[in-house]
């Protein structure tokens, strides 16, 4: 039998089918992102009046719902996603997950769900880390990916904010998110479809701005590309983002390095990753700038030389080059397809510092074993 010990809101209570250690290790060969699952989750209930209830560590599995569960209809749900690391000291830290509990509550705000204390995330994901700690993979580049989630459960078909909820966290070991690894990718700059526009929910990581963004992705791979590049809802000319990624542009100037990344204009979502590369690339004493920047601009800089690389960033994938544009204004190629030394410098600094093999300085890291 199982032991079943508490913490002050979490009960853990280990599951009694964990994997053998022959079977955990080869499901950790080749993990790819997000196919493979550790042996336990968390699960917080809520309810209105009430608050956040009695929380769980149980073993990972299915839950069962009501057919009537709001957020099968009408879609209320936000999720989250940050990575573990194995350290070179052999503990284990979180990248700033305390700014991915943040970004949690502003995306509950937008979508009328509740907002999760923020002490709560983080002890869920310290109870799962420390209690699945042996699925943390080992090599740069591997993780353990944290996944939370929260659902409007009710059971009810009016049109309005759910009574209950399911806060859910769930850990994958991951490798490389695009099959390909790190070779630049091609992307297909989006006329037909947008992803966000004023007041709606670009900012905030629903559900539905995934599902929304489907039948483009779509598209991309039909004309032979890797992503999406969308593009503003109102001028429909300004880059936004790259699929589920931020994106920089890199350009050299009078022999100074300058990084150029879409302003927040609350169409986009504002990645953690994004904002820790602006600070890094200043300490390279590169120039980083946030503002509006157009197609026009783009072919055009590629064209005059002046831009030099482009690469999107994001949690699962760190750094992507971006190595081919596509259009229906036309196509052109970066730097011959090839990555660029900005974009492999600023993944080198990232990956040290989140291996815990360069200093962290900035406190980003939370040690969790
Ligand atoms: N943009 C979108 C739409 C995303 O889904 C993500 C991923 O979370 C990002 C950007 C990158 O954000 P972060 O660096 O916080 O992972
Ligand atoms: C990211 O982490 O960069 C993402 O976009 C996550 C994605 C799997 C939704």
């Amino acid at each position: 039998m199982s032991t079943v010990m508490s913490t002050p809101t979490l009960e853990i209570r280990p599951s009694d089918h964990a994997a053998s250690a022959e079977e955990r290790t080869k499901r950790m060969t080749h993990p790819g992102f997000g196919r493979v699952f550790t042996d336990h989750m968390v699960v917080v209930p809520y309810t209105e009046g009430h608050g956040w209830g009695q929380g769980v560590l149980k073993a990972y599995g299915p839950i069962e719902m009501d057919p009537a569960s709001s957020v099968l209809h009408y879609g209320q749900a936000i999720f989250e996603g940050f990575k573990a690391y194995k350290q070179r000291d052999g503990g284990i830290a979180c990248f700033r997950p305390e700014a991915n509990a943040r970004r949690f509550n502003t995306s509950a705000a937008r979508l009328a769900m509740p907002e999760l204390p923020e002490a709560l995330f983080l002890e869920a994901a310290t109870a799962l880390i420390r209690q699945d700690q042996a699925w943390v993979p080992g090599a740069v580049g591997e993780s353990l990916y944290m996944r939370p989630l929260m659902i409007a459960t009710e059971a009810a078909l009016g049109v309005r904010a759910s009574n209950e909820y399911l806060f859910l966290l769930m850990a994958s070991p991951s490798g490389a998110y695009f099959p390909a690894g790190v070779k630049p990718v091609t992307v297909w700059i989006s006329d037909d479809y947008v992803r966000a526009a004023p007041g709606g929910t670009g900012f905030a990581k629903c559900a539905g701005n995934y599902a929304a963004s489907l039948v483009a992705q779509r598209q991309a791979k039909g004309e032979g590309c890797d992503q999406v590049v969308w593009l503003d809802a109102v001028h429909r000319k300004y880059i936004e983002e790259m699929g589920g990624m931020n994106i920089f542009f890199v350009y050299q100037e009078n022999g100074e390095t300058v990084v150029v990344t879409p302003e927040l204009t609350g169409t986009l979502l504002p990645g953690i990753t994004r904002d820790s590369l602006l600070l890094l690339a200043r300490e390279q004493g590169w120039r980083a700038e946030e503002r509006r920047i157009s197609v026009e601009e783009w072919r055009t800089d590629i064209q005059e030389g002046r831009m030099t690389e482009v690469f999107a960033c994001g949690t699962a994938a760190v750094i992507t080059p971006v190595g081919h544009v596509k259009s229906r204004q036309g196509d052109w190629t970066i730097r011959d397809g090839e990555t660029g030394p900005v974009a492999a410098k600023l993944r080198e600094i990232l990956l040290n510092l989140q291996h815990g093999v360069s200093p962290d300085t900035h406190g980003w890291m939370k040690k969790i074993v």
